[in-house]
């Protein structure tokens, strides 16, 4: 589905929701190497330069890294491979950001992969789709992503359609059948065992679901 989705998702400012909070978080720790990990076709990357001098994308899917490299032609630094087993030396990268990829990913040892590549005090920034169910609490959150995503498609009339086309197609729906939203209180709980959550923010909510993004720091050998 690497084709379908590229042309679905062919600019950063669909992400009314992760987009502004992540630039928001490289501006504040101004990283001088930064991993865009599963960059799929390298959109956020492309978002990116600029904001840190040494920018590393990769990507493990053979088409979506021949997308990502027309896209990026440069100035970005793609390598080809899966986070389990990343192509980079240990404590290379001041961030890794994770933006709807690590749903894919086997947790524990992408965890372990991603503290590996951070420097002592690094940050993980990881923003994804999470099962969800509706929670009261949250109320103003689903009224605001509601009012958020009706602009954005009377924004971009094309966008809704070519989404509706995609998220239609069954081979996208086996996909999406195949690897299910994962639980947030697990990724919580992974997450916490290997890094310090110094930022937990829902970003939006739905009632299928929920975007949330954690700002992880890697614990120092001191703890
Ligand atoms: C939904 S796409 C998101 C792509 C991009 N970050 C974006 O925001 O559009 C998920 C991406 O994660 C990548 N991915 C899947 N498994 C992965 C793994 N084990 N390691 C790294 N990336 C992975 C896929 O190839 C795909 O490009």
């Amino acid at each position: 589905m690497a084709e379908e989705y590229a042309a679905v998702f062919d600019s950063i400012g669909l992400r009314v929701f992760e987009w502004p909070w992540i630039r928001r978080l490289v501006k504040k720790f101004r990283p001088r190497s930064l991993l865009d990990l599963g960059c799929g076709n390298g959109y956020l990357s492309k978002a990116l330069q600029g904001m840190a001098p040494e920018l590393y994308a990769l990507e493990p899917s053979s088409v979506m890294y021949s997308i990502a490299a027309r896209a990026l032609c440069g100035g970005v630094t793609l390598r080809q491979g899966a986070v389990e087993a990343m192509p980079f030396a240990d404590g290379c990268f001041d961030m890794v950001v994770s933006l709807l990829s690590f749903r894919y990913m086997a947790w524990d040892r992408a965890l372990d992969e991603i503290r590996r590549v951070l420097k002592e005090g690094g940050i993980f920034i990881l923003v994804d789709l999470f099962d969800g169910s509706f929670n009261p609490r949250y109320f103003h959150r689903y009224l605001s992503t509601w009012t958020a995503v009706r602009l954005l498609y009377i924004r971009n009339r094309d966008y809704r359609k070519k989404l509706r086309r995609l998220t239609e197609n069954s081979a996208w729906q086996r996909m999406i059948a195949e690897h299910p939203r994962r639980n947030i209180a697990e990724a919580k709980e992974a997450v916490a065992q290997k890094f310090h959550v110094e930022k937990f923010r829902l970003l939006s909510a739905g009632l299928r679901g929920v975007t949330a993004g954690f700002v992880c720091r890697k614990k120092t050998a001191a703890g």
